[in-house]
């Protein structure tokens, strides 16, 4: 009979972990959906191990073990286009990508700016394939007007808010929504694009914009938005997040006003750490067509270099499924957006660590304990007693990106086709194995 003291047992895997520490060899033991015990593998524990039932035991020999991924920046699409995405196949996305905690942002259909429709999310959230944290809107419809009930979205669940895809105009607005959700103890996420300067644009204004006819967004757009809220945090003391850093300049912004001691965090996308606008001219593909726009070689660089000097504290994916009627149309037209849950370990593995800019401790640490601590998740780490979040990556497995097999119910992305290399093996939600390769 099937020893029952432990449902599941991680055996020989290389555990990599911000709380517990790095490169460790260890077996990991589940019981009841919580990771009962961390240990080194000594000849006594590898005995029990080995009286196990083999069903009982998952064999990580030669692959990383890291607690679950956790993705602040997310679209799932639910309420309103089921037809790209569901919070279902969102989540299945996520798990196949090693995530196992997202925040869905509130741009759907309706708005998430009301109680009634973080509670509809949850809902839908409850047995699926990862957990949703949801982040209500700033302002009710994510006009800029008005602000959300804010306090009834916290009371409600909403772990932040954001008026994610657009930016709250008008200054007094965010004053008054950064000052009550200090009051509420939440950080503001922040989408920084001053409107009037990106208005019509379609891509980064550059050298790339003007060749190929196509009218800019500039960097000074995000610029100057990351300096109005980088004051307004100072002025308000409340939590400010900046989302997808793209510039130079707002990577410079940053770094600046963490020095002065300013309570602001920043996340960066891979596809803002891998791509540049040269990407553009090539097929015109309208996957690429993102907000913010993909940049220049050397605001690339820039915030490759604040994600290693900590000015940039986690990566993100900024997830944005969109479906192939409306993305199969001239780039001009096409919505922005591009999907990342499964493809963004990959992208780290291959441009960031391979390249050498980031250790596999510090890519974890910002995929999993700092996203944690920005927004005050559960999870983050493989300490005993927290539940069984864990993800297991082959580091040296080679694949290439195919568009038949994303979980995402939509396929709009520029790496299919691309080369990767590390792939998730397993990825566990409260000790269920919920992707495996
Ligand atoms: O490219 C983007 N797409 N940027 C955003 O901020 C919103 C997102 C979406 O919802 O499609
Ligand atoms: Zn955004």
């Amino acid at each position: 009979m099937a020893n029952k003291k432990y449902d599941l047992v991680i055996a020989d895997g290389r555990i990599i972990d911000p709380a517990l520490g790095f490169g460790k060899d260890a077996y990991i033991f589940i019981k009841d959906g919580l990771i009962q015990k961390v240990v080194t593998p000594t000849a006594a524990v590898k005995k029990e191990v080995k009286n196990l039932d083999r069903s009982q035991v998952i064999d990580a020999t030669g692959k990383l073990v890291v607690p679950g991924l956790i993705d602040i920046h997310v679209h799932l699409r639910e309420p309103g286009r089921e037809d790209a995405e569901t919070i279902e196949s969102g989540c299945q996305a996520a798990a196949a990508g090693g995530f196992t905690s997202v925040c869905c942002m509130p741009n759907t259909t309706p708005r998430i700016d009301n109680q009634e429709t973080v509670k509809f999310v949850q809902d839908r959230a409850k047995d699926c394939d990862a957990r949703v944290y949801v982040v209500g809107a700033v302002t009710k419809n994510l006009e800029g007007k008005e602000l959300s009930e804010i306090g009834d979205l916290v009371k409600i669940g909403a772990v932040a808010i954001s008026d994610d895809g657009k930016y709250p105009q008008n200054p007094e607005i965010m004053r008054r929504g950064l000052e009550y959700a200090k009051m509420f103890g939440i950080p503001v996420m922040q989408h920084a694009e001053d409107q009037y300067l990106c208005a019509g644009g379609v891509m980064n204004e550059s050298f790339q914009s003007t060749r190929l006819g196509l009218k800019g967004a500039p960097a000074v757009a995000e610029e100057i938005a990351v300096l109005r809220d980088i004051a307004l945090c100072r002025f308000t003391g409340a939590r400010l997040h900046i989302q997808h850093v793209s510039t130079r300049q707002a990577v410079a912004a940053i770094r600046k006003a963490k020095a002065e001691g300013v309570n602001v965090t920043a996340e960066a996308t891979p596809h803002h750490l891998v791509l540049t606008d040269e990407e553009i001219g090539k097929e015109f593909n309208t996957n690429l067509r993102v907000n913010p726009p993909i940049r220049t070689t050397d605001d690339r660089d820039a915030v490759i270099e604040g994600l290693v000097d900590g000015t940039i504290d986690c990566i993100a994916s900024d997830h944005a499924p969109h479906s192939e009627e409306d993305k199969d149309c001239e780039f001009d037209l096409a919505p922005a957006g591009m999907i990342g849950l499964e493809t963004t370990l990959a992208l780290v593995k291959t441009y960031l660590i391979d390249k050498g800019y980031l250790s596999w401790a510090d890519a974890i640490r910002k995929m999993t304990a700092n996203p944690a601590r920005i927004l005050s998740l559960p999870g983050g780490s493989l300490a005993e007693g927290s539940p069984a979040d864990i993800t297991i990556i082959d580091q040296d497995k080679k694949w290439t990106v195919k568009a038949d097999k994303f979980r995402s119910k939509s396929k709009n992305s520029p790496f299919i086709g691309w080369k990767m290399k590390g792939q998730v093996y397993k990825t566990l939600l409260g000790g269920r194995v919920v992707f495996e390769q």
